[in-house]
């Protein structure tokens, strides 16, 4: 073995109790970057190495989305201990087998016909983002599961308070929530389960751009910061703007030039919202079939110069005459899109515009293609303004709209410039 697993320094001290935990249910939840899912899958590879005998299944609500999730971190792991020889992986179907004993890992997504219960003697189950999981369907595995002694982790950020999740499990968040996310074992109402609150501060490994990145939600959006960088439950969201939507298609593969995952329908062309320190700059791909429309999110990062945006579209397959309407509040970038070859237009603006944009949005049947993260997350979260006795207004939050804004500037393009002519830049400019 190149890597001695008995080696504490390879774990994230708060999570060395759970090694030798053999309650049925052990839960890892709360903020971003805590190194929950990390320590799943190092929980999971040593059983399976150190067991006479483990069966592992992971699970998540949608199969596809195992690959690049959960497996990907079992690999990340296996890689980085230098333990590829003694691992045979496959991808069709997800499989991961240790050689040495012949135990092995394998993968279901509750949204497939093969259930939990045709797997021959399971020892263990990971689910990840757990709180996806509908409560009928985690009753289902759970009971499904018999035999010796099982164990069932959960990973998964506190995104809502009302979830199953939190009353299954839960006492009153009173009694063991601190303001400033420093928590950690919190006390079951069940005695079959452990539950473990870890925090970015947990993990010795975090990156200073992920802290970064996770200090300034503090500024931009207390219920984000609350959940995603403390770890706090958050609350149910009222008044969302879009409250019918679905994710649609197969894969979460990244694309290479020139794939696109939605490829039906008719290309309206690509919005994009330019950003850059705090917000992130986002590319969406945006076609029309019918009364669907399908958004794909092409891009979703900050820091990107004018430069980066045009290699980034170059790669991504973006063709010289494809119709990209940008954020009219910066001309000069505009400007310089355009002269590296790229067909860029300024959106509309004007007093209705977010108004008018939002409703040709609402027209459509909705569709967002799976791997796009960022749009799903800022659908989630894009509200309407409230007033003070808590009625909604006609007017968004001005938050979690980058993505939102790029497939607004793309429809508004398609109902007022009917023709494609780089000229009128100046004119729209001044709308
Ligand atoms: N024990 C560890 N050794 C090396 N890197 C780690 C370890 N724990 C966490 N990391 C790093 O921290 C990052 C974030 O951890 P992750 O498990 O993805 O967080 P979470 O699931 O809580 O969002 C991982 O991508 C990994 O690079
Ligand atoms: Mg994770």
């Amino acid at each position: 073995m190149k890597v001695d697993l008995s080696n504490r320094k390879l774990f994230n001290e708060v999570y060395i109790p759970l090694l030798y935990d053999d309650k049925r249910y052990l839960l890892i939840y709360g903020g971003r970057d805590s190194a929950k899912s990390f320590f799943a899958g190092q929980k999971v590879l040593i059983d399976t190495m150190a067991k006479p005998y483990s069966r592992f299944i992971l699970v998540r609500k949608v199969y596809a989305d195992i690959k690049d999730s959960q497996f990907q971190t079992l690999r990340d792991i296996i890689k980085l201990y230098g333990l590829g020889e003694y691992f045979s992986i496959t991808e069709n179907p997800l499989k991961i087998t240790f050689k040495k004993n012949g135990n092995y890992i394998i993968a279901r997504g509750l949204d497939k016909e093969h259930k939990t219960k045709s797997i021959k003697d399971p020892t263990g189950v990971w689910y990840e983002e757990m709180n996806e999981i509908r409560f009928q369907d985690f009753i289902k595995t759970t009971t499904s599961l018999r035999g010796g002694k099982i164990q069932e982790i959960g990973t998964f950020n506190p995104e809502n308070e009302t979830e199953w999740i939190n009353s299954f499990f839960f006492p009153d968040k009173k009694s063991y929530e601190r303001d400033d996310g420093n928590f950690h074992y919190v006390p079951s109402v069940r005695s079959d389960t452990t539950i473990l609150h870890t925090t970015f501060r947990d993990n010795y490994y975090v990156t200073p751009q992920s802290v970064e990145l996770l200090e300034s939600f503090r500024e931009t959006d207390d219920n984000y910061y609350r959940i995603y960088t403390l770890g706090l439950w958050g609350g149910a969201l009222e008044g969302l703007v879009f409250d019918d939507w679905e994710v649609t298609g197969t894969s979460t593969s990244s694309v290479t030039g020139g794939e696109w995952e939605n490829a039906d329908g008719k290309l309206l062309g690509y919005g994009l919202d330019f950003g850059y320190s705090n917000d992130a700059t986002a590319l969406v791909r945006v076609s029309e079939d019918g009364e669907n429309l399908y958004v794909d999110e092409m891009m979703y990062e900050t820091n990107l110069t004018n430069q980066d945006i045009a290699d980034r579209m170059s790669w991504l397959g973006v063709s010289r005459t494809d119709d990209i309407v940008a954020d009219s509040a910066e001309p000069k970038s505009i400007q310089e899109l355009f002269r590296m070859g790229f067909n860029v237009y300024p959106a509309v603006k004007g007093a209705d515009s977010v108004r008018n944009g939002l409703d040709l949005m609402k027209r459509y049947k909705l569709k967002v293609t799976r791997r796009s993260k960022n749009i799903i997350r800022e659908l989630k979260n894009y509200c309407w303004k409230k007033d003070k006795d808590g009625n909604c207004l006609n007017v968004p939050v001005d938050k979690h709209n980058h993505a939102i804004d790029a497939i607004r500037y793309v429809l508004l393009k398609k109902k007022y410039l009917r023709k494609k002519r780089i000229t009128r830049i100046s004119r729209l400019n001044f709308n």
